[in-house]
């Protein structure tokens, strides 16, 4: 059985005062002995406070993103090794606002992904097919491609330290969700992806991650779909009671 995972993508929202008010709230009302694996990604800036704040919990923190080199001359950049020395252990790879707005390509993924696995990171590796993409009817291509060029190099090793995250572009802060049909469609289709090029130990214990307009009231039916193995929550993980409804509905 694979474990359910909730991690909550906080984008640039919450200054150093909201960061720690909202984990205050998580601390008090997520429950602690939940059966979920918890994530939360503030901003940079936040993160070592976050560590800190949360090293007594089962909350886990992750960084929004990292640049592919050791160190060098990259400006205003921040590479994995910085990360885990402030005690982060994850870090969302390839969102597609990275995508879009960072013009973040699978080739540069595809060296974020070998970066982060040097340092021991545990990666939530976000891909999505476009609007136009689902009405052409090439979604499913899509994805394939998405995945075959930033993680099929990898070795079944590295596995270990994957989470999927399937965001359609067209359901992230629109309100649109994927219907759970949707959603076990695509994931399935996802995991049979993974079986054919690295077998069935790793397709099978790999989580996949819907994401995509996850909220309290359709969390439960998403996850209820036998390949969703939990979510990747934008806006509903700035509210604490959301977010922990969220997280209940994967228990
Ligand atoms: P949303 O964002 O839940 O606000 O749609 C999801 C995401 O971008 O990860």
């Amino acid at each position: 059985m694979r474990d359910k995972i909730v991690a909550g993508n906080w984008k640039m929202h919450k200054n150093a005062e909201e960061t720690e008010d909202l984990l205050n709230e998580l601390i008090d009302k997520l429950p602690s002995d939940a059966a979920v694996h918890i994530i939360v990604a503030p901003s940079f800036v936040n993160l070592a406070s976050a560590v800190q704040h949360l090293e007594f919990t089962n909350i886990n923190v992750a960084a929004q993103n990292m640049h592919q080199a050791k160190s060098g001359a990259f400006t205003g950049e921040v590479s994995a090794e910085m990360l885990t020395g402030i005690g982060v252990n994850s870090v969302i790879l390839g969102h597609s606002e990275r995508r879009a707005y960072f013009n973040e390509t699978s080739e540069i993924l595809k060296n974020k992904v070998d970066a982060a696995l040097a340092n021991d990171l545990v990666i939530i590796f976000c891909f999505g097919e476009e609007l136009k993409d689902r009405q052409a009817n090439t979604h499913f291509d899509l994805i394939e491609k998405q995945l075959s060029e930033s993680l099929f190099h990898l070795q079944e090793k590295d596995w270990a330290n994957i989470i999927l995250a399937y965001e359609p572009v067209w359901a992230i802060g629109t309100g649109e969700t994927a219907s759970p049909e949707q959603a076990q469609e695509m994931h399935a289709f996802i995991r049979k992806t993974i079986d054919v090029k690295f077998g069935p130990a790793v397709s099978q214990n790999v989580a996949i991650l819907y994401g995509g307009s996850v909220k309290p009231d359709n969390a439960k039916e998403i996850f209820s779909k036998p390949d969703v193995d939990g979510g990747l929550i934008g806006g509903a993980a700035l509210k604490a009671d959301d977010f922990v409804a969220i997280v209940k509905a994967a228990m």
